[in-house]
């Protein structure tokens, strides 16, 4: 069985933890570490892992090491486990920004390394996580991340210099539809709806367009038309909706916020 080490249980480190247990995983597998020891006894009693506050005790005999600390510890952490970690460990860094060569600069030249971005969805098992193999991840250890990380979503490959602008897309991604979500609301409160009416209506329409989306062999386009009967009142809003520059909003927003990734490295 695979032996995998979670370092940092806060909410990321959770839900791998949580994900992993539902799908099978032995619980004496796994080992979480954190400072705060109620923390730590949290995770003993809800999944049954073993835990610990010590990292480098943590990751000796462990295949998979995930790292779910926040970026600016990152670096610090992975130069922390170096010496411990066992011959052919993969290390897995969930941390923002932080680029695969600095990462492989905190560890030994051998280390395997990959650079995943989940983002919260994961929470709920239904996550995307876009994965980025270092320079010395074999095919084995990479099948091997992604069949861990699949027990929390989705799991997509790509290369290194499409990893901001993925990141953009998916890991900062369910806020941009947590705030459409929450416009949608105030907008059915103005018209006098209460805001549990207007809060159900949304958040199942946000739910069901997405497993829409999803599921069907549509693309976003051809389901939108779908809604929009010629001269209809779909159409009167999306109308409404083009001319506030909603568009051109996503594309500026999508600029920023991979600008400010490249600021972070
Ligand atoms: N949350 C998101 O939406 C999201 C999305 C994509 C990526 N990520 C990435 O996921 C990573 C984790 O984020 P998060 O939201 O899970 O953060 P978090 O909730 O703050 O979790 C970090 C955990 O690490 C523990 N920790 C910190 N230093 C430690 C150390 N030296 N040894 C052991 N444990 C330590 C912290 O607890 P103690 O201080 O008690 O030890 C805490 O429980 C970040 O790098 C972030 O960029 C997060």
């Amino acid at each position: 069985m695979t032996k995998i080490a979670v370092i940092g249980g806060g909410q990321i480190g959770e839900a791998l933890t949580g994900g992993l247990i539902a799908s099978g995983f032995d619980g004496q597998d796994i080992v979480v570490t954190n400072r705060r020891a109620e923390r730590r006894e949290e995770f003993e009693e809800t999944y049954k892992v073993k835990t610990t506050d010590n990292n480098q005790e943590a990751v000796k005999g462990a295949d998979v090491v995930f790292v779910c600390v926040k970026p600016y510890a990152i670096v610090d952490m992975f130069a922390e486990i170096n010496d411990s970690l066992a011959k052919n460990a993969v290390v897995v860094s969930m941390a923002a920004a932080i680029t695969l060569d600095k990462l492989e600069g905190a560890v030994g030249p051998q280390v395997s390394v990959v650079r995943s971005m989940p983002n919260t969805p994961m929470l709920v098992r239904n996550g995307m996580n876009i994965v980025v193999p270092g320079k010395n991840v074999t095919s084995e250890q990479l099948d091997t991340v992604k069949e861990l990380l699949s027990t929390v979503g989705k799991v997509l490959e790509v290369t290194e210099d499409k990893m901001d602008v993925a990141a953009a897309l998916a890991g900062s991604g369910p806020a941009y539809y947590f705030l459409v979500t929450e416009a949608l609301i105030d907008a059915g409160v103005n018209l006098g709806l209460t805001r549990e009416q207007a809060s159900e209506l949304a958040n199942s329409t946000a739910a069901g367009a997405g497993q829409l989306l999803v599921e069907s062999e549509q693309n976003a386009s051809s389901l939108r038309y779908g809604v929009s009967s010629p001269g209809g009142t779909t159409v009167a809003a999306l109308r409404e909706l083009e001319e506030s520059g909603i568009r051109g909003a996503f594309y500026r927003a999508i600029d920023k916020c991979v600008e400010r990734t490249r600021s972070m490295n």
